[in-house]
């Protein structure tokens, strides 16, 4: 960890009293006051709803810098990793900290590649749910009943860990393309080792039931990889901290990355990707653009223009630059008419013209084009979030392993601002008013 360590003293006055804190500087200079003995030595609290200016860990996995609109994975930026890496290189840098050399990475992959079947009685889990049930519930119910397939598992080694992340990273496919089929009703279709990571994937999604010959399109699965890569990992944002938090309490690692799932879910978090696919829908067309970005700013519609905004970046989120280039790509090359994205278009461009956007900085995010993009790939609404867990399971994991691997854990345990009453004496009853 690069963290510079720094004489600099923070100096917090309440009333008559002052304490001296001590000030860490991280690996961009960035300044965070050390407040962890407040509570405990001087019986004062911090109030940070929503934790938007309180760093949870330290972390040398993923940088972002929301004014700038920049990311790096272990320092490397997103756009470099997304022109000319795969996403398996990625996941693998982010479990190992740097880049593999060829070898590494061909045994990462091997070893990737080896571990995607999943045991059959997993296929007996999502046979006692309802056909239409939503994937997130499945994905969710089959990564937390991995756990119990994997006898070997032991995590009080590093590699022990190591093997449970890899385990991860390649079952998630394997049960995200299970779940597709089976809400399709179409029978399951089984990994290949001869096939990559991505093309596998696309391969037990969409290939015919009746074992027709079925042909990868590269474009597709160079623009899916990529949107993989874009998606690997975030920082601490809401899931990732789902998971460290459920992971601090030493729970073993497929609960903790099936808690991630379920906080992903959230419309304001990993759903909204479906959630604007629903929007573009009901808008229409571009002559509805307007009427529909008064009733967002109409505080009172509850209403929202989704794929906008972002808690970290205050400018435009460099993915969805990369990923609005890649719909351009996969909709030309699969020639898909769609007025969508046309809609999409003239609505990112006339939302940037709009004081009430502007003001708040409010950008495109990741989430804005994805959907038009794994729509016309082939994917069903209900798939987006399921393929967003899936490219995160490589970020969720490579953050549990950093903590666990960072020596004895710590509960993450906040306190509270309380505002009820104080202590009061109980009326029985009968001798109520
Ligand atoms: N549309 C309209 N107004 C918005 C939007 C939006 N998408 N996002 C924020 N605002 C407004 C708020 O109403 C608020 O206005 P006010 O100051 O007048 O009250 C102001 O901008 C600040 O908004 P907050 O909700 O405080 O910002 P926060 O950082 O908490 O929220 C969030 C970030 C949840 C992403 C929000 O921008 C949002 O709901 N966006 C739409 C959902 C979405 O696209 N989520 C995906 C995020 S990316 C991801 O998770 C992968």
């Amino acid at each position: 960890m690069s963290e510079k360590n720094s004489q600099n003293i923070a100096k917090l006055i309440i009333g008559d009293r002052s304490i001296d804190l001590t000030v860490m500087i991280d690996s961009f200079d960035r300044p965070a006051v050390d407040i962890r003995n407040l509570f405990a030595k001087y019986g004062v609290m911090t109030f940070d709803p929503g934790y938007t200016s309180t760093a949870s860990c330290q972390s040398a996995i993923t940088y972002i810098d929301g004014n700038k609109g920049v990311l790096l994975y272990r320092g490397y930026p997103i756009e470099q990793l997304a022109a000319d890496g795969s996403y398996l290189e990625a996941a693998y840098l982010l479990l190992n900290g740097e880049l593999p050399n060829r070898r590494q990475f061909e045994q990462f992959q091997r070893e990737t590649l080896h571990r995607m079947p999943v045991h059959e009685q997993m296929i007996e889990i999502l046979r006692r749910y309802k056909r239409d049930t939503h994937p997130m519930v499945l994905i969710e119910s089959m990564v937390t009943a991995l756990g119990a397939f994997d006898t070997d598992c032991d995590v009080t080694t590093r590699e022990g860990r190591n093997r449970v992340a890899i385990n991860l990273i390649a079952k998630i496919p394997t049960i995200t393309a299970l779940a597709l089929r089976y809400i399709q009703g179409k029978p399951f279709i089984y990994p290949r080792e001869d096939l990559g990571y991505t093309e596998n994937f696309i391969r037990m999604c969409f290939a015919p039931s009746d074992g027709a010959p079925f042909e990868i399109n590269p474009i597709i699965a160079g623009a899916l990889d990529r949107i993989f890569i874009l998606h690997a990992d975030h920082e601490q944002n809401a899931s990732t901290s789902t998971v460290r938090l459920a992971g601090s309490t030493g729970v073993e690692p497929y609960a903790a990355i099936s808690a991630g799932i379920v906080a992903l879910w959230g419309a304001a978090h990993g759903g909204a990707n479906e959630a604007v696919l629903g929007m573009l829908e009901r808008i229409g067309s571009k002559d509805a653009i307007p009427a529909f970005l008064e009733q967002v700013k109409d505080k009172e519609s509850h209403d929202r223009l989704m794929g906008f905004g972002h808690r970290v970046y205050k400018n435009y989120d460099p993915r969805a630059l990369i990923i609005k280039k890649e719909s351009e790509k996969v909709l030309a090359n699969l020639d898909v008419q769609t007025e969508q994205l046309d809609v999409a278009k003239e609505l990112e461009r006339i939302a940037l013209q709009d004081p009430y956007f502007t003001s708040r900085q409010l950008y495109p995010n990741v989430d804005f084009y994805s959907g038009i993009t794994l729509s016309a790939m082939g994917f069903p609404v209900h798939m987006f979030t399921p393929l967003f867990a899936l490219a995160r399971t490589s970020g969720w994991i490579a953050q549990w392993k950093e903590m666990v691997d960072g020596g004895p854990l710590t509960i993450g345990r906040p306190r509270q601002h309380y505002t009820g009453p104080t202590q009061r004496d109980y009326v029985a009853l009968d001798k109520r008013d």
